[in-house]
C-alpha cells in the first residue's frame, strides 16, 4: 500500500486537542508549506494562522484547541473546488506532521473568524481547521457527533465508483485491474461535509470524471461545500496515482454522460 493510502486510512477529524499550543517550529513549517501549494486550477488560496486566544476563537465543537489555520479565496468560477483540493493538502501534511484538524464549515462563529483573517470584500472564506495535540480522550461532544454523522461509515465502492456511464458500478476487482482501486479508496475515504461523500467517478479507459451528487443546503451564493468536498477528492485521486508514478492532468471537458438527478460534471483526470 502506498505511503498516502496509509495517511488517508490514519486520519480522521479530531475534535478534542490535549491544550498545548504548537511549537513555533511547527507553525513555521506549516506555513512554509501552505506557501508551495498550487492546485490544478491555478487559484491561488491564502492561509491564515490564528492564535485562538489572541483572536478570541473558538468553536462549540472543539475543545482544547490553541490554534487555526482559515483560507481565504477570491470569489470566481471553480473557487470551491479548488479550495477544497489546496486546504486539503495543507491538512494532510498537518496530519503527517502528526497534529490533529478538522475542516470547520458550519460550527463557527463565521464573523469573528472573517474578521481576523482579514477576509477582503472580493473573498470568501469558508472554512477553517484547529491544529493541535491530539487528546487522548474524546469528549462526549466530540463522540456523539462522530456517531450523529457515521463519521466512521462510507458508502461502498459500487455507490460511488462507475464505469463508462452511470448505468454499471466499477466492481472493486475491475479497478485493481485497472490499477486504479488505491487511488479510488483514498477518495472513498475522504472527509466530506456532514460526511455526505457527494463525489461520484465515471472511469474511462484512462480518464476519471468528477462529479457532484447535491444534496440540500451546502450552497451558499459564493461557493458550494460538496464542491468543496470534490476539490478534496481531486487531491486525493491526482496524489495517489502521483505517489504510483503516474502523471495525472486535470481537464474541464464536459463528457458526454447521461446524468442522474442531482449530479453535475466538476472536472476530469487523464493520464
Ligand atoms: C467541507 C467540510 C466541512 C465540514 N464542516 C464541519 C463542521 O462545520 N463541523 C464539524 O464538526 N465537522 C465538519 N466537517 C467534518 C465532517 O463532519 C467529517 O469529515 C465527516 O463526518 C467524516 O468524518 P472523518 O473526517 O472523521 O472521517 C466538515 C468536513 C468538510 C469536508
Amino acid at each position: 500500500m502506498s505511503n498516502f493510502l496509509e495517511l488517508v486510512k490514519s486520519r480522521r477529524s479530531v475534535r478534542t486537542f490535549d491544550g498545548r499550543m504548537p511549537e513555533n517550529s511547527v507553525i513555521d513549517e506549516l506555513k512554509t508549506f501552505s506557501e508551495g501549494i498550487n492546485n490544478p486550477y491555478g487559484i491561488p488560496v491564502r492561509f491564515v494562522f490564528l492564535d485562538a486566544a489572541e483572536h478570541g476563537l473558538s468553536s462549540p465543537v472543539l475543545s482544547g484547541e490553541k490554534q487555526y489555520v482559515s483560507a481565504c479565496v477570491s470569489k470566481g468560477k471553480d473557487a470551491d473546488v479548488a479550495y477544497g483540493y489546496s486546504f486539503e493538502a495543507l491538512l494532510m501534511k498537518a496530519h503527517e506532521m502528526g497534529l490533529g484538524t478538522v475542516w470547520i464549515g458550519g460550527t463557527m462563529p463565521r464573523e469573528k473568524f472573517e474578521k481576523a483573517s482579514c477576509l477582503a470584500d472580493d473573498e470568501v472564506m469558508p472554512c477553517v481547521s484547529p491544529l493541535g495535540y491530539i487528546s487522548k480522550k474524546m469528549s462526549v461532544k466530540e463522540t456523539l457527533m462522530r456517531k450523529g454523522v457515521k463519521a466512521d461509515i462510507r458508502l461502498d465502492f459500487e455507490e460511488l465508483f462507475f464505469s463508462e456511464s452511470f448505468e454499471t458500478s466499477l466492481t472493486k476487482g475491475k479497478a485493481m485491474e485497472a490499477g486504479l482501486f488505491d487511488a479510488l479508496e483514498s477518495v472513498r475515504l475522504a472527509p466530506s461535509a456532514v460526511n455526505k461523500q457527494p463525489w461520484r467517478v465515471v472511469m474511462d479507459q484512462n480518464a476519471a470524471h468528477f462529479f457532484v451528487k447535491h444534496d440540500k443546503g451546502f450552497t451558499t451564493p459564493d461557493y458550494d461545500l460538496q464542491r468543496i468536498d470534490v476539490g478534496i477528492a481531486l487531491y486525493h485521486f491526482e496524489r495517489e496515482l502521483i505517489e504510483e508514478g503516474r502523471n495525472p492532468r486535470l481537464e474541464t471537458n464536459t463528457p458526454s454522460i447521461a446524468l442522474p438527478q442531482q449530479m453535475d460534471y466538476v472536472a476530469s483526470y487523464r493520464w
